[in-house]
């Protein structure tokens, strides 16, 4: 069967990082080959960009210098990751993509959503993740899980404002794409979240 590409996305927190691991294992059990990638990163350049946003050496950067940034690491991770993989007919599971781009730097920090849009279209031509699994719930509770592993970076230490702008950013794309985003309420225990997952996956393996 030939892989998908499927992005995890929501604010800090939501609980991205723990369902894409539980998606890698239910895919290769299903014999599916699987590469589960991040962004910003994945590849060694992406990395390093990712280390420039997300650290505090730079924190005054202009939101221009952010932007391009963030395109500049997912140029080389298609280039490099995302376009082999789904040629060889792999699944791609990654951890943040366009959208989060379009709700952190656009509904977050008010840059215009056409300039996203054209740096859509030059860095990925018409390449668009099958399914956007926005992970949604309140800002709180997600700071609150998220603030439990370690310092803030450059993101998390964004006020509550700033993530409610963002969180409201993503619902209203998902609106906007019914049909390639999925809302999956967050807000509830792991397995339960999984469950919701599983159920999705199991429909596009069969
Ligand atoms: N449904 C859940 N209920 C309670 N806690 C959860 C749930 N899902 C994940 N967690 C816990 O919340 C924390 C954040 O989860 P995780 O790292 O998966 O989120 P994330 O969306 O990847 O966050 P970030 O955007 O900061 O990378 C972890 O400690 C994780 O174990
Ligand atoms: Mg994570």
């Amino acid at each position: 069967m030939l892989g998908r590409f499927i992005v995890a996305e929501g604010i800090e927190g939501v609980g991205k990082t723990t369902q894409l691991a539980l998606m890698r294992a239910y895919l290769e059990q299903a014999g599916c080959q699987v590469v589960v990638t991040r962004e910003p990163g994945g590849t060694a350049l992406g990395e390093a960009i990712r280390h420039l946003l997300l650290g505090h050496r730079h924190d005054d950067m202009a939101l221009t210098t952010e932007t391009l940034l963030m395109f500049a690491a997912r140029a080389e991770h298609l280039e490099q990751v995302i376009r082999p993989a789904l040629a060889r007919g792999d699944w791609v599971l990654c951890d943040r993509f366009t959208e989060a781009t379009y709700a952190y730097q656009g509904g977050g920090r008010g840059l215009s959503l056409e300039r996203i849009a054209a740096l859509e279209t030059w860095v990925q031509g018409q390449l668009c993740p099958d399914l956007t699994l926005l992970f949604d719930l309140p800002v709180e509770v997600g700071l609150t899980r998220a603030g439990k592993r370690g310092p803030a970076d450059r993101f998390e230490k964004e006020d509550k404002e700033f993530f409610e702008r963002v969180r409201a950013a993503y619902l209203k794309r998902a609106s906007q794409y019914p049909d390639r985003y999925w809302i999956v309420d967050a807000n509830q225990p792991v397995e339960a979240v999984w469950s919701e997952v599983e159920s999705l996956l199991a429909a596009m393996t069969s």
